[in-house]
């Protein structure tokens, strides 16, 4: 086989014209994961290893010395938080991961407070922060700008790892790995997640969080995939081409009463409005059959579990919380735990981990 292009060594467009495999390769370094970009970059070894690595380090936080023992990890390390679209969780579970692992953490929230003002472009600011920090993890509005982020770093004096915390309508895979997370545990004594039946509910077309999800699904044996939504907000076909062409089994419906019985997981979103092209444009649909309410629970198997990346409106009804299979409040904690691991696996950490919980 070829050796794997390293980003310094191709030319963006040379990029773009990767297969994933190969893109998934070049976001390493020396081996070992460096950028975090997309979810197809996981692989099922690194999905168990990960959530294996979270469940260890949410044992060793119990206690004092466990947490002094988090703290000294990577306290000599600085991460830079560049959020420029609204986030609360991602940004908090980014934040206390650091925290927890004794980051310093330095943050942009806002455009309109950092030299984008003056008209310098995001590649120069990304540059400029990269001279500050050991890890950017951005999010954006704009698809693939985290992506971009990395090419045009991988050639400057300080290329650091860049963690993709959500961009445009295309990828949220930090969202991905703490969903997986959540099934793991939700399924650890069911078998895990092979052969499992995940039903996604509600905007599929703008909802980044089930793109990079879907995709992880595929790497487990047998799982089924229900996209379920109105047709205007339906999943996009490249996500069913790459669904097809792992051979995985998937349908796409409407109908989410009739298969609310056959789900192991049920995965509901809300209508991305923000991305409408005329403001509004998505009130004009019919949204009323793809919401979750308390009568509907009967209809779920007694273990399946309802997901929710959130934040939600009216998609799944607040007395649903109340019931046992509701598990969305689980997957904001799990995000922080698992955002733990990612970064224990960035800066190799991960074995020092294991060895103090063997201990
Ligand atoms: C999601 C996002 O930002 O894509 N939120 C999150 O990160 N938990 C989902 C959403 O905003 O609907």
């Amino acid at each position: 086989m070829q050796r794997p292009r390293a980003l310094s060594e191709v030319s963006w467009d040379q990029l773009q014209a990767m297969s994933l495999a190969e893109k998934a390769l070049s976001f390493q370094k020396n081996g070992r994961l460096f950028h975090v970009l997309i979810a197809q970059q996981f692989d099922r070894r690194q999905l168990e290893e990960l959530g294996a690595t979270a469940t260890r380090v949410r044992q060793i936080a119990k206690s004092k010395a466990g947490m002094d023992f988090l703290r000294a990890q990577l306290s000599h390390k600085t991460a830079m938080l560049y959020f420029t679209q609204p986030s609360s969780r991602t940004f908090l579970s980014f934040h206390s991961a650091c925290q927890m692992l004794g980051m310093k953490t330095v943050e942009v929230r806002d455009t309109a407070t950092s030299s984008e003002v003056k008209g310098e472009t995001q590649e120069d600011s990304v540059r400029t922060f990269s001279s500050f920090s050991d890890v950017i993890v951005m999010r954006s509005a704009v698809g693939g700008l985290a992506e971009k982020m990395a090419w045009v770093l991988s050639n400057a004096e300080r290329p650091v790892p860049i963690v993709n915390a959500g961009s445009g309508k295309d990828q949220h895979p930090t969202q991905a790995l703490l969903d997986i997370y959540t099934l793991q545990r939700s399924f650890e004594r069911r078998g895990g997640i092979d052969r499992k039946t995940i039903v996604f509910v509600g905007d599929l077309l703008r909802g980044r969080t089930v793109r990079s999800l879907s995709q992880l699904l595929t790497k487990f044996e047998g799982v089924k995939q229900y996209f379920i939504a109105p047709e205007p907000l339906q999943i996009g076909k490249d996500i069913l081409d790459l669904l097809r062409a792992s051979g995985s089994d998937f349908e796409v419906g409407a109908d989410f009463e009739k298969v609310m019985p056959e789900a192991d997981a049920i995965y509901m979103t809300r209508i991305q409005d923000e991305w409408d092209e005329q403001k509004g444009d998505s009130r004009k649909i019919d949204i009323s059959r793809f919401s979750l309410a308390a009568e509907h629970l009967k209809r779920l198997k007694p273990h399946a579990v309802i997901l929710h990346p959130l934040p939600r409106r009216q998609e799944i009804a607040v007395e649903v919380d109340h019931d046992p299979r509701a598990v969305y409040w689980r997957q904001v904690r799990n995000g922080m735990w698992i955002r733990v691991a990612l970064l224990t696996f960035i800066f190799d950490c991960a074995d020092s981990i294991r060895e103090f919980h063997g201990a």
